[in-house]
């Protein structure tokens, strides 16, 4: 039995304790095989009989590991070229519409074997685990053909069996029309709701699946043949809503109960409210925001009125969101979305595990996973306030010091 107390650390547990960040100064925490036994003050530490390693953290900070619950890690290639596209005023759309966008990482992430696909998305992942993550969701969708989408899920599930991470997958077959199906949307739609679905699900592939509903993608009527299918087969729903118009998605996706709507820039208030009714999070994407150079603010005053949890996630894609860190994101989350430096915090963690469905993980509490990361900070704003350098000094996984 391996038994863990680590000493001398401010705790923000994120739990709701009454105290903002669920923080316990001069705090302690037992690990017991990859769990937390115990938080508490240090002076309220159990005798320990088994012969247990002490790590004193030197004052530092602890949080739960981050969660980055919205990624797009697996792809081939880069989409530079369009970002100095965007920079000479072409927007996301007018690429999109003109065959770039998401289908020249299609066409690179077909070409690319499964194998380079988890060299460059381990790459990615290293600079959001030395940034404090211990859990990352990663999505298919630069396929858009069985065999592209099976090889991108294949991938995250090897890049998962690191100990030092653990992935949930997603499946985004309906992210964009592919070129075979360039006319014929519904029934490229089929394609994915009777073909690829089935593929996914008998090899185990994803814990969830996705989808675009926007004008530039798939109506909801297309998106709910998808959703009607998945819920026959129990797997869990999240939604690409509302990034870029008010489309319905939201609305659609709390039909169907789904764990998370992910962007919302254009939510009504209507649709915060079905998501309320249905438990949904609303995972906010400020990295997309910043680099579409977005004004549009997703309603927060509206998710805080309706007490719907809010999630930050990286987004990490080679379009619309290149991030690789996920303290910039809580910077962002606060300055560009007016988040609190707790909600922010709170989005990456507690939040974050929400939207992933996970209830084992996200705040620092007995029973839940061992999964730390410690920071180097003065003050728990300070999280939000730094932008650039890394605030991280370390990370735990299930109990385990991660060596980078
Ligand atoms: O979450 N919005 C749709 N999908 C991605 C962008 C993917 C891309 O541009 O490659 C997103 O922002
Ligand atoms: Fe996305």
């Amino acid at each position: 039995m391996t038994v863990k107390v680590w000493t001398d650390v401010t705790l923000l547990t994120m739990s709701e304790n009454g105290t903002p960040y669920g923080m316990i100064k001069d705090g302690a925490i037992i690990a017991r095989n990859g769990m937390i036994d115990w938080v508490g003050k240090a002076a309220a530490l159990p005798e320990i009989t088994d012969n247990a390693r002490i790590i004193s953290c030197g004052g530092k900070y602890m949080t739960p590991g981050l969660i980055d619950c919205h990624t797009h890690l697996i792809y081939g290639g880069n989409r530079i070229d369009e970002f100095e596209k965007r920079l000479q005023g072409a927007s996301y759309e007018d690429i999109a519409r003109g065959g770039g966008g998401i289908l020249s990482t299609v066409k690179a992430t077909r070409a690319a074997d499964e194998k380079s696909l988890i060299l460059s998305a381990k790459k990615r992942l290293r600079h959001l685990q030395k940034g404090g993550v211990t859990t990352v969701e990663i999505k298919s969708g630069y396929g858009l053909d069985l065999e592209t989408e099976l090889k991108m899920l294949r991938a995250a599930r090897n890049i998962g069996q690191d100990s030092a991470i653990d992935v949930v997958t997603s499946f985004l077959g309906a992210h964009a029309l592919p070129p075979e199906f360039s006319d014929d949307a519904d029934g490229y739609m089929d394609y994915v709701t009777d073909k690829m679905l089935e593929a996914v699900m008998a090899e185990n592939l994803a814990d969830s699946v996705d989808a675009f509903c926007e004008n530039i993608a798939f109506s909801t009527d297309q998106v709910e043949r998808l959703f009607t299918r998945a819920q026959e087969l129990n797997l869990p729903i999240k939604l690409h809503a509302e990034q870029l118009s008010n489309s319905g998605g939201a609305k659609l996706a709390a039909k169907y109960n789904a764990l998370s709507a992910d962007h919302l820039e254009c939510l009504d208030e209507d649709g915060a409210k079905a998501m309320a009714a249905a438990g949904m999070v609303a995972v906010l994407l400020p990295g997309a925001f910043y680099t579409l150079r977005d004004n549009r603010i997703p309603p927060i005053d509206i998710f805080r009125k309706y007490k719907i949890p809010m999630a930050i996630a990286s987004d990490s894609n080679p379009g619309s969101s290149p991030v690789l860190s996920l303290s910039l994101m809580i910077n962002m989350a606060s300055t560009l979305f007016h988040l609190t430096p707790e909600e922010s915090l709170i989005g990456v963690t507690r939040g974050a595990a929400m939207a992933l469905g996970l209830d084992d993980r996200g705040i620092l509490d007995i029973g839940k996973k061992a999964d730390f990361a410690i920071w180097n900070i003065s003050h728990p704003a300070q999280l939000a306030y730094q932008l650039g350098g890394n605030a991280c000094a370390g990370i735990v996984k299930n109990g385990e010091s991660v060596k980078f």
